[in-house]
């Protein structure tokens, strides 16, 4: 993506949408070096909220901010130049409308790595071994074992889509487990991966013989409901899904089926297709108006979290000073991880 005329104003006068306590508390640490005018706004931003960035040259939205064509021609016409999402993901914002309306896309390529990848870990130990089920059991003084029976990761088979920064992460931690590991990646196989024994095979070989699959590919057109109800059906029988990639990569209604047949064994989310507007908050008052959730919440050998794979205080801290290098890096036409158009 190009980049914009840089604005002459002294200091970047930059807005963050869905700010919560801890962008706040980290941004603004981070922002001692920067000395940028840096204001925090609590709304999700989209087309009717935009109006609150009128003057503000960078905009910083976050993953289920709404950053279509309408948010882009709003926030253009207020004078924002920049967009600095300070996420990896970056399938929530029109790159077509910010090419044509002149405003730079920047993100966050990599913060840690092994924040997403030691969550992913997370999720299959907890599923294995039930321990949120063991945790609320002994809270009862319930000390029985029936019904907590796991399997052993040692000498089982990981499929790992998508072996990029984070894939290529998880893919360590888990060969640390003495898993065997599968790969599917349509770019070049990592020679690091290679080295660690992984071997590289089509989606389809991956499916049908891994005993998990972790999703840690980027959503992108090619890549939305890349498990879908056949992959499902390709998978091993009773295995485990995990994705803390992008909600869209999974047919949600698909899973419900999959996991009252038996066909899918375990699930594990961190990330959920109609995620916008319900993660991030609480909405424990009120009751879920999504029927998937609802019903994938109610299975035992599922596990639900709220796109919080990022959320360690060194992501945290590496996400905000970088956001502001950014926009730092763009003013000084210096290199700031644009956002490539051809990939979105
Ligand atoms: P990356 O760009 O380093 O790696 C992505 C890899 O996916 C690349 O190697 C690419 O070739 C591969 N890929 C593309 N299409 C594919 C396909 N059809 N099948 C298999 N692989 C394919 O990205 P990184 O940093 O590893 O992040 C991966 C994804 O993780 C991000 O795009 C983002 O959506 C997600 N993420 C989730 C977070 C969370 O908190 N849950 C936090 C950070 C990232």
């Amino acid at each position: 993506m190009s980049r914009t005329p840089i604005p002459s104003q002294a200091r970047p006068r930059m807005i963050l949408f869905s700010a919560r306590q801890y962008d706040i508390d980290t941004f603004t640490d981070a922002n001692t070096a920067f000395q940028y005018d840096l204001h925090f706004q609590e709304s999700h931003l989209d087309a009717d909220t935009a109006v609150l960035a009128d003057g503000y040259d960078v905009v910083c939205p976050f993953v289920n901010d709404t950053v279509d064509a309408a948010t882009l021609e709003r926030l253009h016409k207020g004078g924002t130049r920049l967009i600095a999402l300070r996420s990896a993901g970056f399938n929530h914002v029109d790159l077509p409308a910010a090419q044509r309306l002149g405003i730079t896309v920047v993100r966050v390529p990599a913060y840690s790595p092994h924040a997403v990848a030691e969550h992913a870990a997370g999720l299959i130990l907890a599923l294995n071994r039930k321990l949120p089920r063991a945790v609320a059991r002994t809270r009862e003084g319930d000390f029985s074992l029936n019904g907590l029976l796991g399997f052993d990761l040692y000498g089982k088979t990981v499929g790992v889509v998508g072996t990029g920064i984070i894939g290529r992460c998880f893919a360590r931690v888990m060969a640390g487990f003495g898993m065997q590991v599968l790969a599917h990646d349509p770019g070049e196989p990592s020679a690091e991966l290679l080295a660690l024994g992984a071997r590289y095979v089509p989606l389809d070989a991956l499916l049908a013989q891994s005993d998990v699959v972790s999703l840690h590919c980027p959503l992108v057109p090619a890549t939305r409901h890349l498990i879908d109800r056949n992959a499902l059906a390709k998978m091993k029988r009773g295995a485990m899904l995990i994705n803390t990639g992008r909600g869209g990569l999974v047919e949600s209604s698909a899973l419900v089926e999959a996991l009252k047949s038996g066909q899918l064994g375990h699930l594990g989310l961190d990330v959920y297709e109609e995620e916008g507007g319900l993660f991030f908050e609480d909405h424990s008052d009120t009751p879920l108006q999504d029927d998937v959730l609802a019903r994938l919440l109610m299975f035992p050998n599922v596990i639900v979290t709220s796109h919080q794979a990022f959320f360690t205080r060194e992501a945290m801290n590496e996400i905000a000073q970088t956001t502001l290098r950014n926009v730092k890096a763009w003013r000084d036409g210096a290199p700031c991880n644009l956002v490539d158009a051809p990939h979105a």
